[in-house]
This record gives C-alpha cells, structure tokens and sequence, in this order.
C-alpha cells in the first residue's frame, strides 16, 4: 500500500482566489456558490454538483422548493421576527402541533431552537431542571456513547465522543462518562446479533452502576449514527434494552435525531423503525430543510409540567420560534408529506444501498456497508475482514471526498480521532426527493472516484 500523504481539506481549493476575510476550518478557499435545485448545486463557474450529502444532511426536501419559498415570502411580507417573550405566533404554534403529532408517546411539547447543538443543550438544561424541580438535585450526569456527534457548543462537546473535536477544549469541558456506540458489525465473536446489542446495552448498566445510579441524570444517544459512526444501525435488541435500563434507574433517554429526523431514514424519526419511547428528542437539520436555520426539542409532559410549576425553564435562545424560520419548516413539513420522502427515502434508500453493496464488491476496501433510508454509510478499510483502518497518512476519507467532488458529486466523509474508532468513513445522504435515475448518477460517479483512489493509493480492486 503507497504510504502518499494527501493534504487534508483540500477538495475544490481555489488557491486562486484572493484573501477572505471569512475563515472557517482551514485557509483554503470553497467555490462561490450560484443556486440550487432539487438534488444539483451550481457554482458560479457554472459547473454542476450533486449534493449527495444535503450538505450536512440538511436538505431533505431538496433545493429551491417553490412551495417553501412561497410560503417563507408570504411571512416575510408579514412579519419575519416577534420576539416569543412579546408575541406568539401562528406559524410556531402550528408548526408545534403539527410536529407534536409526529413524536412518540406524550412527547407533545415543543421548544424551539435555531439548530442542533442548541437542541442538545436544551435536552440537557431541561433533564436537569426536571430533576432539580423533582427533588433529585444530585443527578447531573449525561452519559453518552464514544464515538457519537452531537454539536459543537461546549455543553454538547461534553456528551461529544471524538477527539479530534473535543481535546483542545478538554480543560473548558465537564468530561460525561461514555459507553461504546454499538459497532456490533465490526465485532467478530461468536455471539449472535442480538447477543451483541443486548451486550453494548448492558455496558450502559454497568457504566450506571460504577458511576453511582443517583448522580446519573440522562443517557443520550442517536438511534441510528450520524457523523461520527456514519450510518451506525444498532441491532434491534438494543432499543428495548436501553429503555428497561434507563427505567430501572430512573434515567432520561434523549434521543439526538438532529440528523436521523424528519424522514431521513425512510420513516418520520430514526426511533420509528424500534418504536422507541425515549423522554426528550432533539431534532434539527432536515425540519428546516437549509430554508431557515432551525432546531426543536420535544419532550414529554411529565418533564415539562414540572419545571413549568417550579416558575418556569430558565433557558432560551433570542431567535427560538421566529415566526420565518416556523413558517419555512411548516412549508418544509406539508412538502415532505405531498412528496412522501418517508416513502421515497425507504425504496430509494434500498436502491442506493444495494448499488454500494455492489461497489464494496469491487473495491473491497470498502466495507460493513449500514444505514437507513437515505441515511447510508460504509468504512474505508485495510482488510474488510479485521476491519483494521486505513493508515491514517493516506487521508482516504478527504482523498475521496476530493476525487468526487472533481467528478461532480459531494458525499460526506469523516475520520474519527480516539479508541479503536480511528475508521475513515463515508455517508450517502441525498435529498429525499431523489428519484431512481440520479440513484445511477451517483453510483456511476462514486464508482469513479473509488476507481481513482484504488490507483492512487494503491488498494486492492476485484475485476
Ligand atoms: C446528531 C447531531 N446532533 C447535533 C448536531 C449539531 O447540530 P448543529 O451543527 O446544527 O449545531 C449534529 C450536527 O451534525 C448532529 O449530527
């Protein structure tokens, strides 16, 4: 294997432009950006991407949705900002009930928020004043699973499982305690599937137990992986189990389906597929769809009731429940239905999983291919077998990500930093309005750019 070291980060640089006065992760500059329709991007070179990955899974109901835009120009001539402190407004309290509607249980109250990690903080500050407003003030701890992903504030770094994001903050953040995330398809063993998940929950006990049951205030945890273990679907034994577990020590489960919601993975929650009954669900990215930046939290009455008797959620955002971002996520909420992306994102996701299948014949570095609906991911692998990574000098998840996105196609690719996680990965995640033809684009493409990298780096390739 050629040990070529790629530069990070360098896909569709543009050393050609001037200086920014914008800085992001690196120096190196993106192409400007024209418009957007249905599944394709353009820059304004006037070249055209395929946005496999709704840029960060966002763009569920895909680009430039006349009906949503319709419906956000109709607020806009009304009212775009009430502050919830002076005014309600109809389009949050629709929105609410509609969303309300969608939540398991008596998961009916909604809070808004502007995106993910707010929606996590708010979780997080709401379990805690649920138990302050219970008499149960020594429980203050939100276990979470290593690795996981959920948002980049400090409060949610703290429940955030992947060095290469949390180590330089180490000293600013409350470390919470954290179990392995369910990577039972990597497990070779002589246990069965539902052995395994019942093993990785049974790992949350014992973790509860050596912690002290009385300071643990919650369990986060999102159903089906997103950044971090891309695409990650624990066996279904592991639902039912977390929930007994949580239960019996009187735990908040959160469920952080900030990426998994709003149909991503063929049903309205990720939770759906177990019926899962978690206390509180965080949700962003794909409820406003890259319309309008905008998050929720949906918890149950018993938690609310509570801490509203106690005088009230000492918690808030200034642009929660802005009457344009409510409107646009519901245009984005009455367009997911019309177009049926929980339907369009099960088949199409099967399509798309079986035609990766067929590429992780041909490049066998591609493996333990997973996911969801239109929420689907893969490992790069030294040997698919041992699952044993890449080395980490080859920078195969950026290289790929370059070598796509030079055939016209984004994807999403990470690598994760700590433990036996250092795995490159990829996630598929296109707008849910995909339809079967543009399914072949992507392959033919993502085939492509893996036949690239095979030569590059030297990686075995089945013919
Ligand atoms: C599961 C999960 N939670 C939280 C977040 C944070 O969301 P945001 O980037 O909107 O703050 C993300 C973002 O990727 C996520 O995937």
């Amino acid at each position: 294997m050629s040990q070529a070291v790629s530069q990070p980060f360098a896909y569709a640089a543009e050393p050609d432009r001037p200086a920014s006065h914008l800085f992001y992760v690196t120096r190196l500059r993106r192409p400007l950006v024209d418009r957007a329709e249905g599944i394709y991007l353009w820059d304004q070179r006037g070249r055209r991407m395929i946005d496999g990955s709704s840029g960060a899974m966002v763009v569920n109901v895909g680009h430039g949705n006349r009906n949503v835009l319709d419906a956000m120009k109709r607020q806009m001539d009304r009212v775009t900002f009430a502050y919830r402190l002076h005014f309600e407004n109809e389009a949050a309290e629709e929105l609410a009930r509609r969303l309300a509607a969608k939540m398991p249980g008596d998961l009916d109250r909604i809070f808004f928020v502007s995106g993910g990690s707010e929606a996590v903080e708010s979780a997080i500050k709401l379990a805690r004043q649920w138990a302050v407003a219970t008499n149960q003030p020594k429980r203050w701890k939100v276990m979470t699973r290593f690795p996981s992903y959920h948002g980049g504030t400090i409060g949610a770094l703290a429940v955030t499982g992947d060095l290469a994001l949390t180590e330089s903050f180490a000293p600013q953040i409350r470390d919470m305690p954290s179990v392995p995330a369910p990577t039972a398809y990597r497990d070779r063993d002589n246990l069965t599937m539902e052995q395994r998940g019942q093993r990785y929950a049974d790992m949350l006990e014992e973790k509860i137990l050596a912690e002290g049951p009385e300071s643990v205030l919650a369990f986060i945890m999102e159903p089906i992986g997103g950044a971090a273990t891309a695409a990650l679907v624990p066996p279904d034994s592991y639902f039912p189990r977390i929930r007994e577990i949580c239960d019996r020590y009187g735990i908040l489960l959160i469920h952080d389906e900030v990426m998994t919601g709003a149909a991503r993975t063929g049903r309205y929650l990720g939770g759906d597929h177990w019926s899962c009954r978690p206390d509180i669900i965080t949700l962003s990215k794909g409820i406003g769809s890259g319309y309008a930046p905008l998050g929720a939290m949906a918890a149950s009455r018993k938690l609310v009731k509570p801490v509203l008797d106690m005088g009230g959620f000492q918690h808030g955002y200034t642009y929660a429940g802005n009457p344009l971002s409510c409107a646009a996520g519901l245009a984005v909420l009455g367009e997911m239905e019309r177009l049926d992306c929980v339907g369009n994102a099960a088949a199409m996701g099967e399509l798309l999983q079986q035609e990766l299948r067929g590429l992780a014949q041909r490049f066998p570095f591609v493996a333990g291919v997973r996911g969801k609906g239109l929420l689907i991911g893969a490992d790069l692998v030294a040997d698919p077998e041992t699952f044993a990574p890449l080395p980490k000098t080859l920078n195969a998840n950026q290289r790929l990500l370059d070598l796509a996105y030079e055939r016209g196609m984004i994807i999403y690719s990470r690598r994760i930093r700590g433990g036996d996680a250092e795995l490159d990965n990829i996630i598929l995640a296109p707008p849910l309005i995909i339809d079967a033809a543009q399914i072949g684009e992507m392959t033919a493409i993502l085939g492509d750019a893996l036949e690239a990298l095979a030569a590059e780096l030297d990686l075995p390739v089945n013919r």
